[in-house]
């Protein structure tokens, strides 16, 4: 079976790629947390909550960045707490989980795991890039040789979410994003120039919401408390950004556009947090991202759906 880890800000999309993943043939081998829709500690409680709530008490937590490089600390802004709520999870709350986290960071996870299991292995980071740029620079050698890295991030096609030019997670570390655009090693990007293809409401919301099961009640507040306020109540959706890149990393044949290119971001001014085809990159042969820019959304929405039903 695939072994996986998921790299995750706990917000409420990475909330609902924890179920999608949870719900598909894969071993989700621990996750590792980030700051970005949360500060890092809320995203571990968070996590760990999340995957009692889902009956997986055993899988491990390792808590990782609390803040961007190049800062200190990590602000939440008004338009992450517009979107994800006060704790992440639109303001549901859980009951709390007594675990612990584990006491590696979530780099050294990473690259334990990556020795461990190499090309085995798929990583699927949906928050800021800064555990893996942490962990390529304390060990690429390790990091390079997993098997498939998906990264939900960058709006190649597209305007950002965070500002006219970028999205939120690069936006948030557009160093840590350089560093791992720039190191070389292979990624698959899933960007907003694909997860605004997977906007899901009041249908299958209201589905859930009829769910015997207290975690499905809680899978259906989160998602409309989300799908209400992404767009700030204009009734177009909400974004399954973190389930598709997670969807994506487990099947890549919904993938149906994949764009080689090698990329930069943008690390200050306006623009920072954007993410560019580099120029000489267009002309080098090897290229180490492949920019998804279609996909098959109405496989993928029934796939979720489906799942999470579950
Ligand atoms: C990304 O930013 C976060 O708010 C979401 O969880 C997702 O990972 C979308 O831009
Ligand atoms: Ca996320």
């Amino acid at each position: 079976m695939k072994k996986i880890i998921l790299d995750l800000d706990t917000g409420i999309d990475d909330a609902l790629a924890l179920a999608y993943v949870l719900g598909q043939e894969a071993e989700l081998i621990g996750v590792t947390t980030t700051f970005g829709n949360v500060l890092v500690e809320r995203a571990t409680e968070n996590t760990l909550d999340l995957l009692d709530l889902f009956g997986n008490e055993t899988i491990p937590v390792f808590e990782g960045a609390a803040h961007p490089w190049g800062a200190t600390k990590y602000r939440l802004s008004d338009l992450v707490l517009r979107v994800h709520g006060q704790n992440g999870l639109g303001n549901v709350a859980l009951p709390r989980s007594k675990r612990k986290k584990e006491l590696q960071t979530g780099s050294q996870f990473l690259i334990e795991a990556a020795k461990q299991y190499g090309q085995d292995l798929i990583l699927v980071a949906t928050g800021p890039m800064t555990n893996l740029a942490e962990a390529i620079q304390l060990e690429k050698a390790a990091i390079e040789t997993i098997g498939r890295i998906v990264i939900m991030g960058g709006a190649l096609t597209v305007p950002g979410n965070s500002t006219k030019f970028a999205e939120a997670n690069i936006y948030n570390d557009p160093l840590a994003a350089n560093y791992v655009l720039e190191s070389g090693i292979p990624v698959t990007i899933v960007g907003l120039d694909v997860t605004l293809k997977t906007l899901i409401s009041g249908a299958p919301i209201r589905a859930w919401k009829q769910s015997e099961t207290f975690a499905g009640k809680v899978m259906a507040q989160m998602a409309e408390y989300y799908y209400t306020n992404e767009y700030e109540n204009q009734d177009i959706g909400g974004a399954m950004h973190d389930p598709l890149a997670a969807a994506i990393a487990l099947d890549p044949a919904l993938a149906t556009h994949l764009l080689p290119i090698n990329l930069t971001v943008e690390t200050a001014g306006v623009s920072a947090g954007r993410m560019i085809g580099t120029l000489p990159g267009l002309l080098e042969t090897e290229k180490n991202a492949q920019v998804c820019l279609d996909i098959d959304s109405d496989t993928f929405i029934s796939r979720f759906v489906q799942t999470v039903d579950q």
